[in-house]
């Protein structure tokens, strides 16, 4: 039996923690697919197209991890795909409250899929899309923290919303 799992999330942008997540959950299940969320709660930089590219793009070398975005319920897209699974990062104690709220009420709604949480590496442990925007924003260097293919497009978008000028990040 293929075990499929679904690791959901709004990637705006995918940063090298996240990368991490992907790389060793693909190791574990037999098919992973990287779900990106509309998510407009968070009124995201990038669209849900160039956040889906950038995560295509950072996971080509992982012949077992798809991409594909969703709308509506996580459960109702994992069921759709036959996921049987949720995979999620963990980093710190601060994470824990609010995935912990998400897993049970995921587990209420549909008790069929699992959560399983994969402890974040170290290294990566500060690390969070938001932070991410902050720094390159304000001009520090992100370089090693987010996937090569994300540097470009992020300074792109931040030159095109006039954040930085041409010469920064
Ligand atoms: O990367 P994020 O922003 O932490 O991801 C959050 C995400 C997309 C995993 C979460 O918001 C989600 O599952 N959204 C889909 C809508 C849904 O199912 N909401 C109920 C969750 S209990």
């Amino acid at each position: 039996m293929v075990t499929r799992a679904v690791y959901p999330g709004t990637f705006d942008p995918i940063t090298n923690g996240h990368l991490d997540v992907i790389e060793r959950a693909a190791r574990i299940f037999d098919e992973l697919i990287v779900a990106v969320a509309t998510n407009p709660a968070k009124q995201p930089l990038f669209s849900l197209e160039e956040r889906a590219l950038m995560v295509r793009e950072a996971c080509a070398h992982l012949p077992n991890v798809s991409v594909e975005t969703f709308n509506g319920l996580l459960v109702e897209f994992a069921r759709s795909i036959g996921a049987k699974v949720i995979v999620k990062g963990l980093r710190a104690i601060s994470d824990f409250d609010y995935e912990f709220q998400m897993a049970s009420m995921n587990r209420k709604l549909a008790p069929d899929i699992e959560t399983v949480f994969i402890m974040t590496s170290l290294e990566y442990a500060y690390l969070s899309s938001s932070l991410i925007k902050e720094v390159a924003m304000l001009g520090g260097c992100i370089e090693g923290l987010v996937p090569p293919p994300v540097l470009p497009r992020l300074r792109e978008k931040l030159v095109e919303r006039g954040c930085i000028s041409h010469s920064g990040l």
